[in-house]
């Protein structure tokens, strides 16, 4: 069932558990993480960049493909369908093409107009019925081109933003894009309490986003989660599982008997990599059978 995010997200911070959001990238991608949601009867969100838009031939193209498998595999958990680290532009293309939410990842501009196009872009969202991300601070890293310095976000600068009525908040706290490498100093909760404690005391509970879902230690996520975090990101380990269990399948010359090179069954291990991967993540973020 397609819906925006705003609903599953402000149950999830009451309830403290986080909404996974899964990154697509074609068929395969979309009808695992759909499927898994289903079985675990979790709410989800679908994440587009604007990279993997693109390489789907286009956001209308996505947003007709996620209706009508939604519809053709008989889901009924929350699926909100969200463009991710937009720019300006990418988010009115989402809105037209039919997406139920996006980000605008406007951190990388001067203060005031990250402020006039995220009071806009908040306006037109919320008139059609969309929920919206935005972002405060940089996640470090680099996701389909978007490169993140890394910065932690400044509290008052996170109030400045959601006090424009976001519907939640990614704010970066040591967060990083990708593999973590080995000398990560891990998150900064010092940085989440206080960002936490700062919207709490003037807005209320909005929803906060972790970026970077990919190799946090458990123990970090869960600490992330009882600091009001309820989206947590995941992509590049779903990438991963999916390029070692095809690898194996080829390297083991499975492609090479019977009809194993037909690409239904050679896309079946990295298909069912991504849907155990998936499950791992819901399991662990506690959204299993919040739907
Ligand atoms: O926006 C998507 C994510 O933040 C995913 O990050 O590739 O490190 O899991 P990741
Ligand atoms: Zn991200």
């Amino acid at each position: 069932m397609l819906v925006n995010a705003k609903e599953m997200l402000d149950k999830a911070r009451a309830g403290k558990y986080a909404v996974g959001q899964f990154n697509i990238n074609n068929l395969e991608w979309t009808k695992a993480v759909l499927l898994t949601a289903q079985e675990l009867n979790s709410p989800v969100i679908l994440g587009v960049s604007e990279g993997a838009g693109k390489y789907m031939t286009g956001f209308e193209t996505v947003a007709a493909m996620v209706a009508a498998m939604d519809k053709s595999l008989g889901i009924t958990v929350p699926v909100a369908l969200h463009l991710d680290h937009g720019t300006y532009e990418g988010c009115y293309k989402c809105i037209k093409a039919g997406f139920t939410s996006i980000m605008f990842d406007g951190s990388h501009f001067p203060i005031e107009e990250n402020v006039a196009k995220t009071t806009e872009l908040v306006n037109v969202a919320h008139g059609m019925g969309m929920s919206i991300e935005a972002e405060v601070g940089a996640i470090g890293g680099e996701e389909d081109g978007v490169i993140g310095k890394g910065e932690c976000a400044d509290p008052a600068e996170c109030e400045m933003i959601a006090k424009l009525g976001v519907d939640f908040l990614a704010a970066g706290i040591g967060n990083i894009h990708g593999v973590y490498p080995d000398n990560w100093e891990g998150l900064s909760f010092e940085t989440l309490d206080a960002i936490n404690k700062k919207l709490t005391g003037s807005i209320g509970e909005v929803p906060l986003v972790l970026h970077g879902g990919t190799g946090i230690p458990d123990d970090q996520i869960k600490k992330a989660i009882s600091l009001g975090v309820a989206k947590i990101n995941v992509n590049t380990e779903c990438q991963l599982v999916f390029a070692d269990a095809t690898r194996s399948y080829i390297e083991a010359g499975k492609d090479k008997q019977g009809k194993g090179f037909d690409p239904r069954k050679l896309l079946a291990p990295g298909f069912e990599a991504i849907k155990a991967k998936v499950k791992e993540k819901m399991e662990l973020f506690g959204s299993v059978g919040k739907a």
